[in-house]
Order: C-alpha cells, then sequence, then structure tokens
C-alpha cells in the first residue's frame, strides 16, 4: 500500500512515517516545510534504512497534489498538513481557516480528481470544547473555543457532508489527546521553533538548559493537586494508531471516529516529576495565572479504538519522559539547518 502522508516531515507526520516503514506501508511524503526541516528526512532514513519520496508542496496546490497522486500510484492518503498554535490562530484566524479549512478541501477534490478514496485526518480533542465529564467518548458533543479548533471542527463538519455525497469513501477521523514522547532511537522528537505552546516541550527545554523555568498555569483548578490534568500519549502509540486505522477501516466505506488517548490523565505537577525521573536534572518552576482557554481536565476512553481497530497505547509515562529526554539531550538545539 503506497500512502501520501501531507505534513509527513512534522512532529506526528515523521514518526507516523517511521511505523509505516515498519509495517510495510510506503509513505510518500508531501510538507510545505512550513512548520519542519529538511533534516527530518534524513532521520527518518536514518532509522529506517529506507530512502522515502518527499515532494516539497503546499496542500493548496490543488495541481501539484494530483499529479502527486497520480504519478505514485497512491491508495490512500493521512492528512496531517496545517497549522497548530491556539494563541496563534487567536491572532491569524485567517491563516488558520485557510491552512486547514481551505487546504483540506482542496485536498480532498485533489484526491476526488485521482480517484483516491481513501483519507485519515488529524483532529483533536479540542472538538470536544470543555467536556461535562471524563472520560471521554466519541459521542461527547462538540464546540470549540478558538479558531484553531474551530477549524478542526470545521474540517470534521466538511468531511461529513461530504462523505454523506460520497459513501463510497472511507474517511477516518482521528481526535489525538496529548502527544509527547519522541522516537526511541533519540533521532526524532518535537522539535517547536520559538516558544514552546505546549507543556512537554517546554519541560524539556528547561531541563536541558535552554530555558530557566517553567511557568504552571494555574494550580487551582478541582484537580487532585490543582494543576491541569491531561491525557498524554506516546507519540509512536500514536503513530501506530493510523497504521491500525489503515489496515482496519482505511478500505472500509464508511465515516469512522475515535478517540486516540491512553485513557489516563496526568497533571501538569506529575509530568515535571516524570520528567525530573527520567533526566535526572531538576525542572524549577512557578505557578502563574490560568491561561485562558485551559480546561481542568480531559482524558479518553480509548476503548473503540481498541473494539474496531484492536489498538491500543502500549507506552507508559516513563517511555514518554525517557525518550523526550534523549531526543532532547542529543539535539539540545533541535535539528540542525541543512
Ligand atoms: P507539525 O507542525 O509538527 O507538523 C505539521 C506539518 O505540516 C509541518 O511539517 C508543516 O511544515 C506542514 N504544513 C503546514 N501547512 C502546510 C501546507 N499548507 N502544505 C503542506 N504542508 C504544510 O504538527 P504536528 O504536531 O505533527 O501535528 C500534525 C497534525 O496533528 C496537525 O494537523 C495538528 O493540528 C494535529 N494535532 C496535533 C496535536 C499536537 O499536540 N501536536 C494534537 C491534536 C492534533
Ligand atoms: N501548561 C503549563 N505550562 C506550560 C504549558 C502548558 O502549565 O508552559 C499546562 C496547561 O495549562 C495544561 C497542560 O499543561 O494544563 C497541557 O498543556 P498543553 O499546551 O501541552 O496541551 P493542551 O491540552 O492545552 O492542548 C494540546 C494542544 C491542542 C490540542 C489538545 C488536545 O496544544 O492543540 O492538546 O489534543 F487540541
Amino acid at each position: 500500500m503506497k500512502v501520501l502522508v501531507t505534513g509527513g516531515m512534522g512532529y506526528i507526520g515523521s514518526h507516523t512515517c517511521i511505523q509505516m516503514l515498519g509495517a510495510g506501508i510506503t509513505p510518500v511524503i508531501f510538507d510545505n516545510l512550513y512548520n519542519s526541516k529538511q533534516a527530518v528526512l534524513q532521520r527518518i532514513e536514518k532509522v529506517t534504512g529506507h530512502r522515502l519520496d518527499f515532494v516539497k508542496g503546499d496542500i493548496r496546490d490543488k495541481a501539484l497534489l494530483t499529479k502527486t497522486l497520480k504519478t505514485h500510484a497512491i491508495d490512500a492518503v493521512i492528512h496531517f498538513a496545517g497549522l497548530k498554535a491556539v494563541g496563534e490562530s487567536v491572532e491569524k484566524p485567517l491563516e488558520y481557516y485557510d491552512n486547514n479549512v481551505n487546504g483540506t478541501l482542496v485536498l480532498v477534490a485533489a484526491m476526488q480528481e485521482a480517484g483516491v478514496k481513501s483519507l485519515v485526518f488529524s483532529s483533536s480533542a479540542t472538538v470536544y470544547g470543555d467536556p461535562a465529564s471524563v472520560p471521554i467518548t466519541e459521542d461527547f458533543p462538540t464546540s470549540a473555543t478558538n479558531p484553531y479548533g474551530r477549524s478542526k471542527l470545521m474540517v470534521e463538519e466538511c468531511l461529513t457532508d461530504f462523505h454523506h455525497a460520497n459513501p463510497d469513501w472511507s474517511i477516518t477521523l482521528l481526535r489525538y489527546f496529548n502527544p509527547v514522547g519522541s522516537h526511541p532511537s533519540g533521532e526524532l522528537g518535537e522539535d517547536p521553533q520559538g516558544i514552546p505552546n505546549n507543556l512537554m516541550p517546554f519541560v524539556s527545554q528547561v531541563a536541558v538548559g535552554r530555558r530557566d523555568c517553567l511557568s504552571v498555569f494555574g494550580n487551582d483548578y478541582p484537580t487532585p493537586d490543582g494543576t491541569g490534568v491531561r491525557d498524554y500519549i506516546h507519540v509512536v502509540d500514536l503513530a501506530d494508531g493510523h497504521i491500525a486505522a489503515l489496515e482496519n477501516v482505511g478500505a472500509k466505506m464508511g465515516l469512522h471516529i475515535y478517540n486516540l488517548g491512553t485513557g489516563n490523565g496526568s497533571s501538569v505537577l506529575e509530568m515535571v516529576k516524570a520528567f525530573e525521573a527520567a533526566s535526572g536534572k531538576q525542572v524549577p518552576y512557578q505557578v502563574v495565572a490560568r491561561r485562558a482557554g485551559d480546561i481542568a481536565e480531559c482524558w479518553a476512553d480509548p476503548s473503540k479504538a481498541m473494539q474496531e481497530l484492536g489498538w491500543k497505547a502500549l507506552r507508559s509515562l516513563d517511555d514518554m519522559t525517557t525518550d523526550t529526554w534523549r531526543w532532547q539531550s542529543n539535539n539540545p538545539q533541535g535539528y540542525p539547518d541543512i
């Protein structure tokens, strides 16, 4: 099977390409390198021993996408490409709607033209808004509180309408919880540009000495230690979830929706402690005000993915923090510019 991976040079996409190669699936990467570096390709090739096809292009370029789908005889598409920073989306909503919503519509139109009818889309637990309870199942109501979240919700709605009109397609919406961790080789990992928005990359940059101190956004939430609780999932487990989706429903007509999470919640302070244990480094922190738009707790009920895809997350919090530290300590400044 040959799969076009949009955004395959990014954090989750690059790890998914490695797992695909291990499963005998051939990825073709399509990425404009807006938020990733050329060095990722070399690292994937180093870790897997496989040469990869990489097309540098923008998902809003329908002609290039259609040509790529046809010339590579693509069977299915995994669609990671997009913008993902919540705060930035509030400042630049049009860029988010253009990249994430319009970009997906262009991709689907190109797939239609090329006759490719299997799509796996990177959605997010953000579509559950502030959930009434936890754990969250796929039938919970959806809502959005910022343009990033709204763009994911809009894409889900567009794809649902599209599927009504084209029931012979297989469309899978994967709702990720909080991906963290790195490839165990230490060759690939999360490499945010500028100040990290997310907890784990910030913690690991403090541990490696790139930043002085973590700000903990609030310790007065109704959670056991007062800090926010999330469902952190190892990025390699998440990557495997895509392969399970491709193999189990990728050729099955229908609109399929799955949570990809572990089913366990961890607090900010628990994550800091786990990271200190894995790295042997102190992570100084100070408690500051809550971050606007944050929720108290969020974790998945992942049982639907287990029942229908035979997938579940296998890696522990220790694996997540140990692997993150291996990547961060081997690559303190992230990927090199080549
Ligand atoms: P990332 O930024 O590391 O990867 C995205 C990749 O897409 C980058 O390589 C970027 O260069 C590319 N890209 C962006 N716009 C493009 C365009 N117009 N054309 C071609 N390529 C383009 O992000 P990630 O963390 O790997 O996330 C992948 C997907 O998963 C995104 O859609 C994101 O919204 C979703 N997601 C991520 C998280 C998370 O916490 N990381 C959580 C839930 C959902
Ligand atoms: N946090 C801090 N300090 C930081 C960063 C985060 O205390 O410097 C806290 C947050 O308040 C929250 C927890 O750490 O309690 C996790 O925050 P992240 O920013 O890492 O993750 P979020 O759950 O806020 O959001 C992430 C992605 C979203 C995605 C969501 C669900 O950023 O895009 O997971 O998948 F939608």
